[in-house]
């Protein structure tokens, strides 16, 4: 059974040291990495990693909550993840699945409201399937939008979105004058979201790997060794107590 958590609306309610109502980031997208180095200092199989890194989402998840984040992100299965070997791949196709399964009851408690940003069309047709029951079902929930990447890369996106216009613009949809920043984002998979205020990457690397590079012109971004399987509350409020001294100047002064 897993445990309900109910939205926490007081700040004393989750930790004395973290102010909840005090500059907290709408968006807040992760690059989730590092679960197969987890497992490899094991001396597991990576796949280990992945199993215990569904885990870790839901810590997150439940962390962002009761911080009242808005819209979280998570960078699941990127286009360039299709190199891997095909076991592997295969096993990251049925956690969305195993998340689910497990979670969904939960999220489902917490008024949670669960997407996908990606070409999803292309990914398996039983990791759609599970994928979009969830979607439907949480689909008039108004809580925290928890948003996955699955399948996601930036420059695709951007290429399509490129090949959109082109079209929308040859069908007189659209006038090229008419192509603005906030017209050219509509045709990005995140349509309707504002840009991710928060960026975090676990496991030490730093870069974005193809992650949303349209979308983070602008965001603050965190960094941390820590390996994804062992995200959990503490370190993601490490991360919003960091953002909360944050000033961000968009060029100006
Ligand atoms: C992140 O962990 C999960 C995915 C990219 C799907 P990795 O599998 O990249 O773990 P490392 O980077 O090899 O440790
Ligand atoms: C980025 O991690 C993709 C996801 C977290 C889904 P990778 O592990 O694939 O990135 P690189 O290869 O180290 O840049
Ligand atoms: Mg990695």
């Amino acid at each position: 059974m897993s445990m309900k958590i109910p939205f926490i609306k007081s700040k004393q309610a989750v930790n004395a040291d973290f102010d909840v109502t005090e500059n907290i980031p709408d968006h807040v997208a992760i690059i989730m990495d590092g679960n197969g180095r987890w497992a490899e200092k094991r001396g597991l199989p990576r796949i280990a990693g992945h199993k215990e890194g569904v885990k870790a989402v839901m810590n997150v998840v439940r962390a962002a909550n009761h911080a009242h984040v808005k819209v979280l992100t998570l960078y699941a299965f990127s286009t360039e993840n299709w190199n891997r070997p095909k076991p592997e791949i295969d096993f990251l196709m049925k956690l969305p699945k195993e998340f689910l399964h497990i979670y969904l009851p939960e999220l489902m408690e917490n008024n949670v409201k669960i997407d996908t940003i990606g070409d999803f069309a292309a990914l398996p047709a039983h990791t759609q399937k599970a994928v979009k029951y969830a979607k439907d079902k949480t689909k008039d929930n108004d809580g925290l939008l928890l948003n996955f990447a699955l399948n996601y890369g930036s420059r695709y996106e951007i290429m399509q979105a490129i090949k959109q216009i082109m079209d929308d613009v040859d069908c007189n949809k659209v006038s090229v004058d008419a192509i603005d920043e906030d017209i050219f984002s509509e045709y990005l998979y995140t349509n309707g979201l504002s840009d991710p205020d928060l960026l975090i990457r676990t496991s030490g690397e730093k870069r974005l790997s193809n992650f949303l590079l349209w979308q983070l012109a602008y965001s603050e971004f965190w960094f941390t060794d820590v390996l994804w399987p062992d995200m959990d509350e503490k370190v993601f409020n490490e991360a919003l107590k960091d953002y909360q001294n944050r000033k961000r100047r968009y060029g100006g002064i």
